[in-house]
């Protein structure tokens, strides 16, 4: 099966971003993928959901919200009011470690409200920690660098967590999209479809690029064989 394309919209042009989205659609992309940070979870803020409405109206391409914030729990309901379809969260996420919340009551309410859910592990978190919760993901999502920034360097140690995921999903949760997202470019989603991966968010493999096109193309190409 052809794999999916998230480009992200951290690496567009904010000044043109309906102009953006339309090329990434244009080029074939599958998903939008929107970067939302807190300022608190990770040391960088981006866009709230009165943002996300607005570009709602510039595609019908499906939008892949990933949350790196400290309260998901309160903000989830918000970006789907505003057009996500996709909603990832992190397990790492404070108020699932301090009592205020838990996930799969998240991902029950994400799922209630018609969106599709999924979890986002960081680096150093280990694939076991979501292992529990896979049957309520639509997909998961692994991170591939430190969440935060575009344009920093893939982390290869993450490739065995790729296949664990990939491994416990095929009876927990056969039709688990898995998501990669950081340092993704031709070589690197390479070995990421090679250990299951069929979901590539790429921010600045894609945008300013005039072959954004043929590169989709080439993301859409590559397969899981195991
Ligand atoms: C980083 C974000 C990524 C980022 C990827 O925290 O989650 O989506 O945009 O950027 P590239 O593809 O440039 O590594
Ligand atoms: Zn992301």
């Amino acid at each position: 099966m052809t794999s999916l394309v998230a480009p992200s919209l951290l690496a567009a042009d904010f000044s043109h971003l309906a102009d953006e989205i339309q090329r990434a659609e244009t080029a074939g992309a599958d998903y939008i993928h929107i970067d939302v940070m807190d300022g608190h979870f990770v040391p960088n803020l981006t866009l709230g959901p009165p943002l996300v409405a607005k570009l709602r109206a510039c595609t019908r391409l499906p939008f892949d919200v990933h949350l790196m914030i400290d309260r998901p729990d309160i903000y989830a309901a918000r970006f789907i009011e505003a057009g996500a379809d996709i909603v990832t969260i992190h397990v790492e996420s404070p108020c699932f470690h301090d009592g205020t919340a838990s996930i799969p009551a998240v991902l029950h309410d994400i799922a209630a409200r018609g969106a599709r859910a999924g979890l986002v592990l960081k680096p150093a978190t280990p694939a076991a920690t979501l292992l529990p919760h896979l049957p309520l993901c639509a997909m998961v999502l692994i991170m591939t660098v430190e969440p935060g920034f575009g344009g920093q360097a893939f982390m290869p140690a993450m490739l065995p967590k790729i296949r664990a995921v990939h491994d416990a999903a095929r009876t927990a949760a056969p039709a688990l999209n898995i998501e990669v997202d950081g340092g993704i470019d031709d070589q690197t989603a390479a070995l990421c479809a090679a250990h299951g991966a069929n979901v590539f968010v790429a921010g600045t493999h894609l945008f300013g690029r005039a072959d954004m096109a043929a590169r989709i193309t080439r993301l859409h190409n590559l397969h899981c064989i195991c």
